[in-house]
């Protein structure tokens, strides 16, 4: 067995040292002489998923941010010498996922798990072979070490793991004879008496290869479903006086298996949980967890607060003592330290350097890149735009394929007028310029450094450095026009009435 460090990279805070965890050190004395390794990890991830009701395939559905099949991945590359994935023929998508180093074998007609298991025989001669359900998503990589060191210790044909659920409405029951495992029978195969049973299957299960495989040959699909099940090849070596072994999992939510998108909530609402309980053990402050949404992957600094209603998704990173306030929504963007968002702003694909302060109310759009001490106020929309160093657009402004100088100074209302309605055009402000209120810059356009842009003008050519451009109509002024406009249509103006009333 291979100790692996889950990713992602290491010396992240997270990240346990097994050896020191529950698993091997109790276990030094037996795994002399039954050592646990050459261990095929085979995941089963065929299955139709009916029961979603998709056209994706099941385990490509996300929890907290990941798609389900990461999460077995994730445990089995903890213990696993070899890792085998089974996929159907609509596998691609799983594949991906899955990167290089994973052997894939598919299962072209989908025959049950006992038959999903023989596609991988090919990669699991001898050794021990771990066989994982990819629908799987709570299940630890520390639980699979302990069933492993536990299979291999007392040298069984097979161990499962089991749970006591209290509601094992749908999974596989244990059947146990005088305390050791008899078989395993699926819900729907089984009796009343049975199904009052609430010690269930996982879906998990090791196996000796040298007696899995002539097992699994001795399988028949004589049940409910016509399938080829895994279950039964724990009856058929118990049968034959094979030594079965149950490691019972100590926290069931692990057990929780994903069928359907009633199960799919279920899950994610314990994975999320866990993840904010992981990040507050870190030293992030965590306003409101019951409201609070972080993706899987997401990385936050200690001092951190975040503040009720925030979803951040995606492989996004915050800094440390960054304030992240009511209703912000973050995907796959980067914050430095001491950043402070504030209400509702929305970033997507961007970073932002220390110190900046965005929002209430701003949105950065894709390849955004916001400088240190920069500040961006509400209704500001930025896409593909670089700021500079301590640039300022505070209202009302949209910045699109710009790249604004350091301690620009943008006015409300300024914009960039980037597409002429085939193509995108970039806008360049050098630094120390004050683009004036309401100005549009049509792009493709330079505004020099120092230069000021008077309010209200349309700047349509390059503006030299230190230059003053205003573009602006003269303006007409009629004296005593509107009073006589009211007079022809025989109205006074409002504040007159009140008077002479
Ligand atoms: C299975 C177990 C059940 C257990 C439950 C735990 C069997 C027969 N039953 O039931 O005892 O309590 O898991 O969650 O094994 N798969 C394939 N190819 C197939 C069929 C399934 O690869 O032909 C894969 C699925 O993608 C899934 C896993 O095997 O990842 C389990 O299949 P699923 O249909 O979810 O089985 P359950 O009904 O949940
Ligand atoms: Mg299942």
């Amino acid at each position: 067995m291979r100790i692996s460090k889950e990713e992602p990279g290491e010396g992240t805070p997270w990240r346990r040292d097994l050896r020191s965890g529950t698993g091997l050190a109790g276990y030094d004395a037996d795994m002399s002489t039954a050592s646990p390794n050459d261990v095929t990890v085979v995941i089963l991830a065929a299955g139709e998923g009916k029961r979603m009701r998709s056209r994706q395939p099941k385990v490509l559905h996300p929890l907290c941010g990941r798609p389900l099949i990461a999460y077995a991945l994730r445990a089995a590359r903890m213990v696993a010498d070899r890792l085998v994935l089974v996929v159907g023929s609509d596998g691609d998508g799983v594949t991906a996922v899955a990167g290089p180093g994973v052997a894939v074998v598919e299962q072209r007609e989908r025959l049950g798990t006992g038959h999903a298991v023989q596609q991988a025989r090919a990669h699991a001669a001898s050794g021990t072979v771990l066989v994982v359900a990819g629908d799987m998503p709570l299940l630890t990589g520390e639980t699979l070490e302990r069933l492993v060191v536990h299979h291999c210790a007392t040298r069984a044909a097979a161990t499962i793991l089991s749970a006591v659920a209290s509601d094992p409405h749908g999974y596989g029951r244990v059947l146990r004879q005088g305390g050791r495992v008899a078989r395993i029978v699926e819900e729907r195969d089984a009796t009343d008496d049975q199904k009052k049973i609430s010690e269930i299957n996982t879906s998990v299960y090791c196996f000796d290869a040298a007696r899995l495989w002539p097992a699994l040959d001795r399988v028949e699909s004589n049940n409910d479903q016509g399938e080829y099940y895994l279950t039964d090849a724990i009856g058929i070596l118990s049968r034959s006086g094979a030594r079965v072994e149950a490691v019972v999992v100590g926290d069931p939510d692990e057990a929780l298996g994903v069928n359907d998108r009633k199960q799919l909530a279920a899950a994610a609402a314990i994975q999320r949980r866990r993840i904010l309980d992981r990040l507050m053990l870190e030293g992030v402050t965590i306003l409101d967890p019951a409201t609070t949404y972080i993706g899987d992957e997401v990385l936050i600094g200690a001092d951190t607060v975040i503040h009720p209603h925030v979803t951040i998704e995606g492989d996004s990173v915050l800094g440390n003592e960054c304030v992240v306030a009511t209703g912000c929504h973050i995907s796959k963007s980067r914050l430095a330290d001491r950043v402070t968002l504030r209400p509702y702003c929305v970033l997507a694909e961007s970073v932002v350097e220390e110190n900046a302060i965005l929002g209430p109310f701003c949105h950065l759009r894709p390849n955004s890149h916001v400088g240190p001490e920069v500040h961006i106020g509400n209704f500001v929309e930025l896409k593909k735009t670089r700021m500079g160093r301590g640039a300022k657009a505070n209202h009302l402004a949209y910045l699109g394929d710009a790249t604004v100088g350091e301690r620009v100074n943008v006015g409300a209302g300024a914009i960039t007028c980037n597409y002429d309605g085939f193509r995108k055009h970039d806008t360049t402000i050098g630094d120390d310029a004050f683009v004036g209120t309401n100005v549009n810059m049509v792009a493709p356009i330079t505004i020099g450094e120092g230069s000021y842009i008077g309010a209200g003008s349309t700047v349509t050519k390059d503006v030299p450095a230190d230059a003053l451009v205003v573009e602006r109509a003269q303006p007409i002024a009629k004296d005593g026009w509107a009073a006589r406009w009211r007079a022809r249509h025989g109205k006074p103006r409002p504040g007159e009435t009140k008077k002479d009333s």
